[in-house]
This record gives C-alpha cells, structure tokens and sequence, in this order.
C-alpha cells in the first residue's frame, strides 16, 4: 500500500505552513490521466499502466484505440480485427495492473477500451443481483448497489478498479467466511465476447452462467478469452459493520495470523515487522439498528499536494544514496504513528474520529480512493503514485501463502529482522506489510486454498541499475514465498520472476488453457507475456546485467547485480536456496569520511 502524509498529516500541515507559494507553483493534476496516448486520431498508441512504468519498464505500443460506447461496437471491434487477425488487449480507464497484462504483443495490435461502457444495467432486488458493464469502477458499483439497499460483501479496498480488469486478476478484499474475498466468486453470469470464425461474422458472444464449466476459466481471465462485456454479481442486503484496529506485538503473529481470520469476518492484518507490531484489524458485522455513520477514507489513498509528494520522495532518495537506514526507521515510525493515531483515515460520521469502534453502512466503508477525485481545493494535488508529479515509485510483491504455512513463513521474515534489524524500516514508509485472507476459489486461475495474502510495497529507484537498500533482504522474502512456501501471486501485482514457472501451481491450468483454445484459438487475445506466464512460450526471466534489481531475474552471477555498486550474488541468510543481490560489507556512506575509519 502506498505511504502515507496526506495534506492533513504531519508533513502536510508543515508544508502548508512554510511553502505555501511552491504549492501554487507547481504544476497539473489529480485525477490521474488516460494510461492510453495516441498521436493523433486514436492511432499509434502507447499504452502504460497507472504508475507509468511496466516491471521491464518497456513502453507498449498499439497500431489504434477504440472506445466503444454500445456493444454493438465492440461486437465489431472484436469482429473487424479477427478479420485482420491483429492481436486486441482490453484496456480499462486507470490500468492500475503492474505487470505487462495491457500490452498487445506487436505494433499493430488493437486495444479497446472499456472506459465508456460504464452502465449499470439492471438491478435485481429480489434475487439481489446487479448487472454491470465491465467499465464500471468499485466506486459506481458500491454506490449504485447501496442506492438500491445492496451491497457487494467483500472486495478490493480501491475504488479505482473496474469489474473487468478486477475479474482478469482475480482481485480481492479479506475473508475466509462465505465465499471468500475474491469478487469473482460473487460472479454469476457474465458476457463474453471472442473472436469466430468467418461464418459468426468474426465474432462469437457468449453467456455463461453459474455452473458452466467455462465460467470457472472466465472468471479469473487475464483478460485472453475475450473482452468480458457484461458481469451479474450476487449482492446482500446492505448491512454495518464495527470496525477496531488493535495494536500488539508481532511476537505471536505467526500463531495468530491463522486464526484470527477465522475470528472476524472482514480481519486483516498490518504488519511493522521492525517495530515489532501487528495491527489487528477487529471487523464484524453488527444489526443495521447500531449507530453510527463511519466513513473511510485511507489516508494513503487520498490526494496529497504534489510537493509534500516530492519532499518525500527526494528525502527517499537521499537516504537511499546515503544507506541511511537510521533515517528510513525514524521515518517508518513517524508514519506509523501518524497513521495510526488518524485511525487511516476512519471517522465515525465522515467528518472526525472520536474513538474506536467505528461503526457504519458497509459502502462507506469497505474501499476509498478520494485522489481519483478532481478536487475542490485549488491546491494542486494527485494520487501519490501519479507518474506526472514526483512522488512514490515502487515495486509491488504480493502473494498468497496456505493457511497451514503461514506460520512458519512469517518465523522466517523475522529471523531475517533479527539478523537485519534496519532492513525493513523502508517497507514500512509504505505502510508496512498488509495479510489479508483469501479462501479456496471453483476459478482454474484462481486461489487454490484458504490463505493468507501478503501485500509488500517498497522503494523503486528510477534508475534500473541502482541497486536498493537492503535489496537482499526483500529479495529473500520473495524467493522465500514463492519457492520455498509454494506462494501463489496476484497476478495484477509483482515483478515478473513471481511469474516464472507460475502455472504450474494451479491445478486445473490444463482445463484453463483447454477453454482458451477455443475460445481464441489463434490466440489473438494473448501476448508475449500471457503466453509466457502460461507456460506457452519460453521463461520470463531475462538474464542480463543488472535483471536481479528490477526483479527480472534471479541473479546467478554477480553482474546480474551491481558488483560495481558494492552489490554481488549470494545466497540467502535464511532460506539459503535463494539468491540474492547483498553487499558483503554493509557500511553506511557517510557524508564525511573520518580518516582511519571505514
Ligand atoms: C491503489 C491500488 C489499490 C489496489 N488495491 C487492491 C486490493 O485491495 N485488492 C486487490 O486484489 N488488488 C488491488 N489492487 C490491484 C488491482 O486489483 C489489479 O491491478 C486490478 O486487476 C486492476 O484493475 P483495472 O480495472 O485497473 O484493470 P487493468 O489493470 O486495466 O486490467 C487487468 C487485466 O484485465 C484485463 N481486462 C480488463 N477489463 C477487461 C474486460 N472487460 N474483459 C476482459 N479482460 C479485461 C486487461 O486486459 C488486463 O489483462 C490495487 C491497485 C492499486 C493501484
Ligand atoms: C510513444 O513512445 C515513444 C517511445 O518512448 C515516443 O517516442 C512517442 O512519442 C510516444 N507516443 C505518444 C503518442 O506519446
Ligand atoms: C480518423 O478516424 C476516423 C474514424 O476511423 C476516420 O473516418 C477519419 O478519416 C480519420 N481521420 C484522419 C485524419 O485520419
Ligand atoms: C435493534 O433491533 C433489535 C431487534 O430488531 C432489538 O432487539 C434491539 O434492541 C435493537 N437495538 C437497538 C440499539 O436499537
């Protein structure tokens, strides 16, 4: 998740104070820009997610855009590039998926956008259903959906996902009652359109519903079967929730973070590894009768003025080029604390926070994201990871460990604070590490048992070849998850080496694969990096100099590293099958050299 100071934390209020005239300098923003830049009539395009930069930082190109409004129109965007036979992605409004999922594989592909087919299109009180077209965003289904009296029980805490882009990534909230967590398990009918042959017109429809074997592939597609155009959701009556954060020691979390989602509908977990702290998040349902008219309005998703962004992110950097770790764990406090004593961002009836617990309608509370907002102020002011502005810049590791690992997967990230006190101070500049709890899901692409999700968010130098403060550590915590827990990613998340191999953890990837074939047998819905994913084409590790830095590889020499920057492949301090990019000798640059000392 990313960090932290909103204009009303601490920096915020400083900033204000002291620099006033620099915030009206400064130019552009909020809310974020089309991730889709033509050069002139919708053609020869790039096309870039949210955070302006893919893991191999490559720019994606497409021959064309089209922006159907009716789907009529996609129907014949679908039909005329089949006819073509030029490759098609689907593109949303924000494309806030990190790896490559967006990129047609060549030049002359086709992207179609599904940022006007927005409506919502039926709701069904009595079988509590809604229809939507897969453009809508979380934030206009919650609120559609509460209008009515519904509510989508679990889910991302992002407003900014579409439905479609959420089904192709399988995203999630944190449950293990019902269903689980994941919105594509609430899914029970959907829309799908697919290349045909020339006698359907070059374009096949489909509807599948609820126990269709072909909707277990649909509903976590990584968008290669087709573009979904329509989704039905199964909602509940809108009900409240109570909502506590605990604040503990980690010493036990490995013991607890198992059953503590067993203990509370919507628990999550936010981890301080080197503050040694856990906040429990105690959240249950409660009669509708109970007072109270919470809001949520995380603090690290709201707008935050561009300057106070590139304050941070220059402090950031400097610490970064100093090794100053020091400076990172005093920071990492001063957040915490900060975020802490705001309850991140809860109030008890939008406007203050008074106490615990905050009590409210489960649509204001289960996801925010204000910086998607064009906001009233004059102050100028963006998402934090606006790529216009200076500010956060960061790789995302995220993925799922078996209810029955997690235990001992969390022993093992704390034998490495122990051996590396420091080493995970940066994580928690961004707001440490979140676990949330998904459960088994009937989807092939899907989680395959209960488990417990784990979000690291961490600093990304804007040079490929700069290695990172305890770049070892982090390192070792993936290869950790991944080989040696079995973890499976989020796959709108992660640099690519999560992916690698990735396929054959899911059981049922043949049956996937099967109903891909026909749905798309030349495959124009995929690219080089689905294919590879898929295990259809050759490894997504690249070896090269520098690829361990950016997550590209797995380092096995030393120049896949930094060996001119002091940084060379080793295995890892705990999990001693990892290798990892480390500096031997760890010593912090010191901005004056005493002579004799080093
Ligand atoms: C601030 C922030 C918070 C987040 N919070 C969460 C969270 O709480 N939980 C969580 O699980 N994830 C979270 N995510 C990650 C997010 O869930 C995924 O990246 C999500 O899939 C992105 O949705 P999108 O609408 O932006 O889709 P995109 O990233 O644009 O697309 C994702 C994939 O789906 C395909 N696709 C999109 N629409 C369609 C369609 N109509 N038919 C067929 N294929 C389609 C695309 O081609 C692509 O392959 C968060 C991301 C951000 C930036
Ligand atoms: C697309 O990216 C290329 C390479 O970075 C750049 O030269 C070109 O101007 C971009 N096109 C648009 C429309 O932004
Ligand atoms: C722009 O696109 C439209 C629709 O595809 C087409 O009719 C028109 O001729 C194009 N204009 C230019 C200048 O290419
Ligand atoms: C809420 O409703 C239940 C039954 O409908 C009732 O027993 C209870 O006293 C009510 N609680 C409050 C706080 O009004």
């Amino acid at each position: 998740m990313p960090s932290l100071y909103s204009k009303k934390g601490v920096i915020g209020r400083l900033l204000r104070s002291k620099c006033l005239f620099l915030l009206f300098l400064t130019a552009c923003c909020s809310p974020p820009e089309d991730p889709i830049k033509c050069s002139s009539n919708n053609t020869n395009c790039n096309i870039t997610n949210s955070y302006g930069a893919f893991p191999d930082r490559s720019v994606c190109r497409a021959h064309s855009v089209v922006y159907p409004t009716t789907e009529q129109e996609l129907f014949s965007a679908v039909a005329s590039a089949t006819m073509k036979g030029s490759k098609i992605k689907v593109a949303t409004r924000f494309s806030h998926s990190i790896p490559k999922l967006v990129c047609p594989s060549f030049q002359d592909g086709l992207l179609i956008s599904t940022k006007y087919l927005n409506r919502v299109l039926k709701m069904d009180m009595e079988a509590m259903t809604i229809t939507v077209e897969a453009g809508v965003t979380m934030k206009e289904l919650i609120s559609e959906a509460a209008n009515i009296g519904l509510a989508l029980p679990y889910g991302p805490y992002w407003w900014g996902l579409t439905i479609g882009g959420l089904l192709g990534t399988g995203a999630h909230g944190s449950t293990l009652w019902g269903k689980g967590s994941s919105v594509h398990d609430y899914v029970t009918a959907l829309k799908i359109v697919s290349p045909g042959g020339r006698e359907d017109g070059y374009v096949k429809v489909r509807v599948l519903n609820d126990g269709d074997e072909e909707l277990k592939a649909a509903r976590v597609s990584l968008g290669v079967l087709g573009v979904i155009s329509q989704v039905t959701l199964r909602l509940q009556p809108l009900f409240k929730r109570s909502i506590t954060y605990l604040t503990k020691d980690d010493s036990d979390l490995g013991d607890e973070a198992a059953s503590f989602g067993k203990k509370h509908e919507f628990a999550d977990i936010t981890w301080y590894p080197s503050q040694h702290k856990a906040v429990y998040r105690i959240d249950d349902r409660v009669p509708t009768n109970t007072s109270g008219d919470g809001l949520y309005d995380f603090t690290p998703f709201r707008s935050t003025p561009s300057v106070t962004l590139a304050v941070i992110r220059t402090t950031e950097e400097s610490q970064e080029s100093l090794s100053d770790d020091d400076g990172k764990c005093i920071g990492a406090k001063l957040v915490t604390s900060s975020l802490l004593n705001s309850a991140y961002g809860l109030t008890n009836n939008g406007v203050i926070f008074t106490g615990y617990p905050v009590i409210g309608y489960q649509h204001r509370l289960q996801a925010s994201g204000s910086c998607l907002e064009g906001h009233e102020d004059k102050r100028i002011t963006a998402c934090a990871w606006d790529p216009r502005v200076k500010g956060e810049f960061f790789h995302q590791t995220t993925f799922s460990i078996g209810l029955s690992s997690v235990k001992n997967f969390i022993q093992d990230v704390q034998k490495l604070v122990e051996l590396q006190p420091k080493a995970l101070c940066g994580l928690e500049l961004y707001n440490g590490i979140l676990l949330r709890y998904v459960t088994a899901s009937s989807a092939y692409l899907g989680k395959q048992e209960e488990a417990v999700d784990f979000d690291f968010t961490y600093y990304r130098s804007k040079d490929p070849l700069t290695p990172r403060l305890y770049e070892d550590v982090i390192e070792e915590i993936e290869q950790l998850a991944v080989i040696k827990y079995g973890a499976l990613p989020h796959w709108g998340k992660n640099r690519n080496i999560v992916f690698d191999g990735v396929i054959n953890k899911y059981k049922n990837a043949n049956k996937f694969l099967r109903i891909k074939n026909v749905y798309d047998p030349l495959g124009l819905f995929s690219s080089e990096w689905t294919d590879q994913v898929l295990g259809l084409q050759g490894g997504i590790t690249k070896f090269k100099e520098g690829c361990a830095l950016e997550g590209l590889c797995i380092c096995r020499e030393d120049i896949h590293c930094a060996p001119s920057k002091g940084y060379f492949c080793r295995p890892g301090k705990v999990f001693k099958d990892a290798r990892v990019c480390s500096r031997p000798k760890f010593q912090k640059r010191c901005l004056y050299q005493l002579p004799g000392f080093d």
